[in-house]
């Protein structure tokens, strides 16, 4: 999805600024990349690629201003070209706009300014809004009116931010895409040259559609919320609505370390998050687990008592909602996980229904769109989300948080054990369990379980052994089917190859079809009861069509006897034993997109936070 970062205040490095700010955006997934600086002037740089295409450009440029701002674009409307790429800009090359969003009007706004005369030299939506500036300030509108202004005649969504030759600030403002505003007033983090300089420390702002944008220079943030609008220069920012009325705004303190979004001698961040898993899922425990009592307490959550739940969510956090509706259908509580895009189509919540949202950003459109559709419908919503300060979490009723800590990887990782863990805690403490005392048991060796499978995975083996195969299956029943979905969508998504992800009982109604000698496929079964018996019964179904099969198991029912390989797990609560199965299929989606030399942490085609529905 589209990054922006924009900087006020720091005068000489403001460029360095912006582009470091860029690559802390990388992760969301982009195509083309560009900067504009404002001084005397205003002096833009952009191009297709990536952030060192326009490394190289910058270097033979040098753009120099007080302000600027910056952005890595991912396309949406026309495909990623050096035009394309933003900052867009008017007919008189005197105002730089970055757009992340859809504008949904902009064809009808595009007309009006071409007959009036405007021209554009890009097919994005977003160019109509340096034109609609320019049109504002040439009927003698001052540089804030004229950006408000022209954010007013806007439909649809956006978070944009402008500069102006000769104007020493930036403006934005935001209505359904994220925005945050980094707040550096402190002259112990300025620049050692600056503050060698003896010059009275000045106050930097940065605003950005992520916070690692700007992590490395502040933790006060404040988070902008939909229809605000910011000015920030070097003498202040001021937050107002987009018609200038007064907003109250309070600020935030991030409590991640710059340290946590660089990779720490791992090749990837997809690994490194693999890796962090044990210490996430403890973060995520701390606190709210009391062992001794048997007992979870989530603070105000745990009154919520829901009579219905439905969970709305998008990709893995998906899966971890088909887990959880598992969970609380098991407590009692009728529960139903909908795919967000799908939820205003489905059938409505009951009036009395929790509708819980589940996404680690807490700015994916889908999920968002569906939560309000929910509040329309009077249901009482909950945020189970990675992200403090997100949209989600402001909107939602209540929020909780899984406490993962940043996630760069496109692909999604430890926030989805996380999330696992979070809506573990959270069956716990809204319904009552008869064995609660053995699950919270179960999910305190689960951090223990899944470095075990971190230190003795061969799942690299198993990688290179299969590597080559143009298809493969995942099967599981009950709480491990999310698990099949999920190893199959990290599968697809960082090797590019076809994966499918079934619940074993499914594959003799069709998908058995496709099955061949050269179709692995990877059967998660654990423990010995009913369902590990049925799903023997499919394993050995495949195993007859000669299929490979790779059994993630903890060895306690018989499947070994009917696979090529196993990828062991210790043994551990069956709800545990959903995680740490997912660890292994997490290492044979890493090692073996690794062998085939793909781009792991930005798959093609992909972004890390779905902005747009
Ligand atoms: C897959 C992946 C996506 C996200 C989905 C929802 O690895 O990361 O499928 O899970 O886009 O994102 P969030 O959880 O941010 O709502």
């Amino acid at each position: 999805m589209c990054g922006i970062i924009g900087c006020a205040g720091r005068d000489s490095e403001t460029l360095d600024i912006l582009v470091h700010g860029l690559s802390k955006l990388e992760y969301r997934g982009y195509d083309s990349a560009g900067v504009a600086l404002a001084g005397d002037g205003l002096d833009v740089c952009k191009t297709a690629g990536e952030i060192d295409d326009l490394r190289a450009v910058l270097a033979e440029r040098s753009p120099a201003g007080s302000v600027g701002v910056g952005h890595t674009r991912w396309s949406t409307h026309g495909p990623p070209t050096d035009e394309n790429a933003h900052p867009h800009l008017d007919c008189n090359r005197d105002v730089a706009v970055v757009h992340n969003g859809i504008i949904e009007n902009y064809q009808q706004l595009r007309d009006d300014l071409s007959t009036a005369g405007h021209e554009f030299r890009s097919d994005t939506d977003t160019e109509v809004v340096p034109h609609l500036i320019e049109d504002a300030l040439a009927d003698g509108a001052d540089p804030e009116d004229a950006v408000r202004a022209a954010i007013g005649r806007l439909e649809g969504s956006y978070a944009v931010s402008v500069v102006l030759s000769g104007v020493d600030r930036i403006f934005a403002a935001r209505n359904d895409s994220p925005l945050v505003l980094g707040i550096d007033e402190d002259s112990e983090a300025r620049s050692a040259s600056e503050q060698a300089s003896g010059d009275e420390p000045r106050a930097a702002y940065y605003l950005a559609s992520d916070v690692p944008a700007f992590r490395d220079h502040t933790d006060r943030v404040v988070y902008l919320a939909d229809g605000e609008f910011v000015v920030a220069g070097a003498d202040g920012y001021r937050v107002t609505t987009l018609d200038g009325g007064p907003v109250e705004k309070t600020e935030d303190t991030v409590d991640w370390d710059p340290e946590e979004t660089g990779k720490s001698g791992y090749d990837h961040y997809m690994l490194k998050e693999i890796h962090e898993q044990p210490r996430a899922l403890r973060q995520c425990f701390r606190g709210r687990v009391d062992e001794l009592a048997g007992q979870v307490d989530l603070a105000d959550l745990s009154d919520l008592s829901p009579r219905g739940i439905h969970l709305v969510a998008c990709g893995t956090s998906y899966h971890a909602a088909v887990y959880a509706a598992r969970l609380f259908q098991q407590a009692g509580i009728p529960a139903q996980a909908f795919l967000a895009s799908e939820y205003a189509t489905s059938t409505p919540p009951i009036g009395d229904a929790l509708v819980v949202g589940v996404t680690q950003s807490g700015e994916t459109a889908d999920t968002l769109s569906a939560l309000r559709e929910a509040r329309r419908r009077g249901a009482r919503t909950l945020a189970v989300t990675n992200t403090v300060g997100s949209t989600v979490a402001r909107e939602c009723d209540h929020a909780m948080y899984i406490r993962a800590g940043p996630e760069i990887g496109v692909a999604a990782t430890k926030t989805f054990s996380s999330q696992i863990a979070a809506l573990n805690l959270l069956a716990l403490a809204i319904t009552s369990v008869g064995d609660a005392r053995e699950v919270i048991s179960g999910l305190r060796d689960l951090p223990g379980a899944v470095q075990e499978i971190l230190d003795t995975s061969t799942a690299r083996e198993i990688a290179e052994t299969y590597r080559d195969a143009e298809s493969y299956f995942f099967i599981g029943r009950g709480l491990h089917y999310p698990v099949a979905l999920e190893g199959a969508l990290k599968l697809k998504e960082i090797t590019y190859k076809h994966a499918e992800g079934f619940a074993a009982g499914e594959l003799k109604h069709g998908p058995l079809a496709l099955v061949t000698g050269e179709t692995p496929v990877f059967a998660v079964v654990t423990g010995d009861d009913e369902q590990a018996t049925k799903t023997v019964g499919n394993v050995k179904e495949v195993e007859a069509r000669d299929a490979p099969v790779v059994a993630v198991t903890d060895g306690a029912s018989d499947v070994e006897r009917y696979a090529d390989h196993v990828l062991e797990v210790p043994d551990t609560h069956r709800r545990v034993a959903a995680v740490v199965a997912n660890v292994q299929l997490q290492l044979v989606a890493y090692h073996t997109a690794d062998m085939l030399g793909r781009s792991i942490d930005k798959p093609r085609n992909l972004a890390k936070s779905v902005t747009v529905e």
